[in-house]
């Protein structure tokens, strides 16, 4: 099959964490995605999405901003009809484990119904011509479950969600998969391990970690870090999701993953030393911020991605080492204070002080 090519490109989720890298990344001058007309943001902007992330871009004519919820029907379908939308990277979600613990409700709405009105809308707006569209379905390694000390997830484990984020997540993939079988709308599913870069908001692992450093804040560690994560740069990421758009084959999924596996207490070490170096501290001064605080419930042991199908059918290899590129990260989160405080909210903060009791 030849390679798709998009022109018309609606991002979902745009104003998130990885939706924005991906964002500049369709923008870029001379990059990949030069022949796109146009690309359309439609976010909700919760509590996880800031316009801030887009700085930069905002001011790119091709750029089209919509303030919109999946779930609003209407609002899909306008953007769809209005921008004549022919491919769509669907990465608008709740996407922390731990909101989902506390309360599950608002994961379900956006990210099983949400997908099912989005993916509902792109069947009926594109009955007709099928042939000249892509749904890029974006979601994560975590509907495999978790592993043990060994193995990788492939395409073909099967699907094991032990979060309700997971659960909604798998649930989402799902009605993805079903869209093609039943109706044969292409599309594509991606599942990728942790995500790590700029923009990223500060209640994920590692952003969390470097805005409480800076703070002089306890580092909290659940259990006792022994949990093991694969981390892969979102601009890793967003080249496979580019990949998987132009090159991948409708009703087929690709995982994606880095191989740089670490777990959570030694990725927190690390932090900390990167900290100390760049802020000219005593080495050891931030490692003695890290505080051992409960356990998440449920808590998943290990992720691991076998992305062997994906290198061989995309042609698609991470190209950035977790030990350079986490150096690179440490150093934008301290360079970007203003980005901080942009993308501070008091939800951020209600969550804080009810998920980290006593831990000010
Ligand atoms: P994020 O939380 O940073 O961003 C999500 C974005 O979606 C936010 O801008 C938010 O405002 C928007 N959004 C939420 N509900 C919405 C709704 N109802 N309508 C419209 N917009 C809404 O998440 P992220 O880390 O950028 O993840 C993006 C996608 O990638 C998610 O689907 C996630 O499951 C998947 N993923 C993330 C990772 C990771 O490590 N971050 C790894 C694999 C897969
Ligand atoms: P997170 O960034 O929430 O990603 P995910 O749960 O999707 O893997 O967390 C990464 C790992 O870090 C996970 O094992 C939970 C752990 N963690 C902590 O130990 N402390 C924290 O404060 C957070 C947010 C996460």
């Amino acid at each position: 099959m030849g390679r798709f090519e998009p022109r018309r490109l609606l991002i979902t989720g745009g104003a998130g964490f990885i939706g924005s890298n991906l964002t500049r990344r369709m923008l870029a001058a001379g990059g990949e995605a030069a022949g796109l007309e146009k690309v359309v943001v439609l976010d909700a902007l919760t509590y996880a999405g800031h316009l801030a992330n887009l700085d930069g871009v905002t001011s790119d004519p091709r750029l089209h901003w919509v303030h919109a919820d999946i779930c609003d029907r209407a609002a899909v379908e306008r953007v769809l009809a209005d921008h004549a939308i022919d491919a769509i990277f669907h990465l608008a979600a709740e996407s922390h484990v731990d909101r989902s613990i506390e309360a599950a409700d608002v994961f379900v709405r956006t990210n099983v119904t949400g997908t099912f009105t989005l993916i509902d809308v792109a069947r009926r707006a594109w009955a007709d011509r099928f042939d000249a569209t892509r749904f890029v379905h974006v979601s994560t390694d975590e509907v495999y479950g978790a592993l043990g000390e060994t193995g990788a997830f492939t395409e073909q484990t099967p699907y094991a969600p032990n979060s309700p984020y997971a659960a909604s997540k798998a649930a989402s993939d799902l009605l993805a998969r079903s869209y093609f079988q039943t109706y044969g709308l292409p599309v594509v599913i991606t599942n990728c391990c942790n995500n790590y870069g700029p923009y990223q908001l500060p209640e994920k692992l590692i952003p969390l970690m470097i805005a409480n450093a800076v703070e002089g804040k306890p580092l909290p560690v659940y259990g006792q870090g022994k949990q093991i994560r694969e981390w892969l740069h979102v601009d890793d990421h967003c080249a496979a999701l580019w990949s998987a758009m132009t090159r991948g084959t409708p009703g087929e999924s690709y995982n994606f993953g880095s191989g740089d596996e670490m777990s959570n207490l030694r990725l927190v070490e690390l932090l900390a030393d990167l900290v100390d170096d760049e802020l000219a501290r005593a080495r050891g001064t931030t490692r003695a911020l890290i505080k051992f605080v409960v356990d998440r419930k449920g808590h998943d042991f290990r992720y691991a991605i076998d992305s062997s199908k994906a290198r061989r059918a995309l042609a698609w290899e991470r190209s950035k080492v977790l030990d350079v590129k986490l150096a690179e990260t440490v150093r934008w989160y301290l360079a970007n204070t203003a980005w901080r405080q942009a993308v501070a909210s008091e939800e951020h903060a209600r969550f804080q002080a009810v998920h980290y009791p006593g831990l000010r």
